[in-house]
C-alpha cells in the first residue's frame, strides 16, 4: 500500500504530459469563454435589434387612447422579448423593457426595481441603478412622444451565472472522459522509450555491445546514441584494464619462475633442516603466486577472446581423456580415482585451448575438494542437440545458496582450507558463455558437488 502511494507521488513523464494536455485544453476553453463573455457585453445583439423597439413604439402609439389595452399589449411584447431564446430559463439574463409616453412611464417590466434610462438616444450605454449595472439602449418615436428603453444586466456576477452553465459545463463534463484517451495516447507515444529501456534491462553485466534497437524517432536518437557511446567507452576501458592485467601477469611470471628455480636449487644444496623448512614455505608461496598469475592470465585471455575465435569440432571423449591424463599426478597424490564415462562420438565445436582449460578447472576442483581416496566421476551424454558433461565428487559440496556466487572472480567458500585463487570457476563460466553453453551446480549422489556443463553439439 505504502509503495503504491509512493509510486503515485513519484514524478512521472506520462502524468506530466497528460496534465499539460488537459491544462492546455482548459486554458483554450477558458480563453474561448472569456471571448464569448466579452463579445456578449460589448456587442449586444438583443439591444441592437431595432424591430423590437418599433414593435413596442407602434403598440404604445396605436393604443395610446386606451391605457388598459396599451398596457396589456406592452406586457405581451415584454413577455415575448423575454421568452425569446434562452433568456427565459435564466432569470438573471433578461431583456427588460420600459415605455414612456409624453415623459410619463406607461410600462415597466415587473422585475425592474428602479427606472433605467440611457442618456443618449440610439446608443448602448452602461447605466447603474443602486447595486446593479445595466446595458441599456433607448429609442424614441419620430415625434418624440414615445420612448422605449430595453436593458440587460451587465454586472459580472450575472454574466458569470448566465454563461458558466453554457460555457463551462461542457469542459467539466468532458474532462473526465478525455482522461482515458489522453492517457492511452501518452502511453502509446512512450512505447519506443519503454522498448529501449527493456533492451537495456535485459543486458547482462558483461554485455557491452551497442544497443540493437535503434528507434526511428528523432527524440530518442540522442539517448540511444549517448548510451552506445558510453558503452563504447566502457568497452574500451575494460579492454585496456584487461590488457594491463594480462601484461602485468605476464611480466610477473618470469621473475616468479626464476625465484622458484632458485629456491628449489637452494633447498637441494642446504644441509640445514631449519633453513630448508623456511625455503619450503617460500617455495609454496611462490608456487601459489605462479598459479594465481597463470589463472589471471587465463581469465583475461578467455574474456578477451571474442566470438570470432576459431571453432573446431572437438570429440569430448578425447578432450576429457587428455584432461584426466594431465591431472592424474594430482589425483594420484591424493589417492583420488578418476572415472570417465563418455560416448565416443559426442562432439562439440569450440577452441581446444579454452575447452581444455574449462574441464581442467572443473576436474581439478573435484580432485582438490574430494576427501583422500574419493571418487571423481566424469560423464558425457548427448541430449536434444546438447552435450551434457557432469563432473561429480564426494567432497563436502557447497551450500545451494552459494551456487550463484561460485563463478564470481576471487570468490571462495568461507572457511575453505584448500589453497586456491577463486578464479577457476570464473574462467570456466566465461569460456562456457563464449561457447553458448550453460554451467550449473547441484548436489552429487555421493554427497559432494556436481557441476553440469551444457554445450551445443557440433553441427
Ligand atoms: N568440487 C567442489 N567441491 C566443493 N567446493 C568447491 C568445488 N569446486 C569449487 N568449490 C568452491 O568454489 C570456490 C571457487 O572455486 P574456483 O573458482 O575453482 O576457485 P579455487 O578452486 O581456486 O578456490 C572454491 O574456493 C571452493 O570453495
Ligand atoms: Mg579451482
Amino acid at each position: 500500500m505504502k509503495t503504491r502511494w509512493r509510486r503515485l507521488w513519484q514524478p512521472s513523464l506520462a502524468r506530466r504530459m497528460l496534465l499539460a494536455q488537459l491544462g492546455l485544453l482548459s486554458l483554450l476553453w477558458l480563453a474561448l469563454c472569456g471571448y464569448a463573455i466579452y463579445d456578449t457585453v460589448h456587442q449586444n445583439e438583443d439591444l441592437g435589434f431595432d424591430q423590437r423597439y418599433e414593435l413596442a413604439l407602434a403598440a404604445a402609439r396605436n393604443l395610446s387612447g386606451d391605457p388598459v389595452r396599451q398596457r396589456d399589449m406592452l406586457q405581451h411584447i415584454d413577455r415575448i422579448n423575454r421568452g425569446d431564446g434562452v433568456q427565459e430559463s435564466n432569470p438573471s439574463w433578461q431583456l427588460l423593457m420600459e415605455v414612456w409616453q409624453d415623459g410619463r412611464m406607461v410600462y415597466a417590466s415587473p422585475e425592474l426595481e428602479q427606472p433605467i434610462r440611457s442618456t443618449q438616444l440610439g446608443v448602448t450605454q452602461q447605466v447603474q441603478t443602486g447595486q446593479r449595472k445595466w446595458l441599456a439602449r433607448t429609442l424614441a418615436s419620430p415625434d418624440g412622444r414615445f420612448v422605449v428603453t430595453l436593458a440587460q444586466p451587465s454586472d459580472l456576477a450575472s454574466i458569470y451565472l448566465t454563461h458558466s452553465g453554457f460555457l463551462l459545463m461542457p469542459l467539466l463534463v468532458c474532462l473526465p472522459f478525455m482522461l482515458l484517451p489522453a492517457w492511452i495516447s501518452v502511453r502509446l507515444a512512450l512505447r519506443p522509450w519503454r522498448r529501449v529501456s527493456a533492451e537495456i534491462a535485459e543486458r547482462g553485466p558483461h554485455d557491452l555491445a551497442p544497443l540493437d534497437y535503434l528507434p526511428p524517432h528523432r527524440e530518442l536518437h540522442p539517448l540511444v546514441d549517448n548510451i552506445n557511446r558510453l558503452l563504447g567507452r566502457v568497452r574500451e576501458s575494460a579492454r585496456r584494464e584487461r590488457n594491463f592485467i594480462a601484461d602485468a601477469a605476464h611480466e610477473i611470471r618470469t621473475p616468479l619462475a626464476a625465484m622458484q628455480v632458485n629456491i628449489e636449487a637452494a633447498i637441494q644444496r642446504t644441509p640445514d633442516t631449519h633453513l630448508r623448512a623456511l625455503l619450503d614455505g617460500s617455495l609454496l608461496g611462490v608456487q601459489r603466486a605462479s598459479h594465481l598469475v597463470h589463472q589471471l592470465l587465463a581469465l583475461m585471455r578467455s574474456e578477451a577472446a571474442g566470438a570470432g575465435r576459431q571453432q573446431n569440432p572437438l570429440p569430448l571423449h578425447t578432450l576429457l581423456q587428455e584432461c584426466c591424463a594431465m591431472l592424474a599426478p594430482l589425483a594420484c597424490q591424493r589417492g583420488v580415482e578418476l572415472e570417465l564415462q563418455a560416448d565416443g562420438d559426442v562432439k562439440i565445436s569450440g577452441d581446444t585451448e579454452g575447452m581444455l582449460s574449462l574441464f581442467e578447472n572443473l576436474i581439478n576442483n573435484a580432485i582438490k575438494y574430494s576427501p583422500d581416496g574419493g571418487l571423481v566421476r566424469i560423464a558425457v551424454q548427448s541430449d536434444g542437440g546438447q552435450a551434457v558433461i557432469t563432473v561429480s565428487d564426494e567432497g563436502p559440496g557447497v551450500a545451494p545458496e552459494l551456487y550463484e556466487r561460485l563463478c564470481e572472480r576471487f570468490f571462495r567458500v568461507p572457511g575453505q582450507r584448500q589453497g586456491g585463487s577463486g578464479l577457476g570457476l570464473a574462467i570456466a563460466a566465461v569460456t562456457v558463455a563464449r561457447h553458448d553453453g550453460l554451467l550449473r551446480f547441484g548436489p552429487a549422489n555421493g554427497g559432494g558437488l556436481q557441476v553440469t556443463t551444457t554445450l551445443p553439439l557440433a553441427a
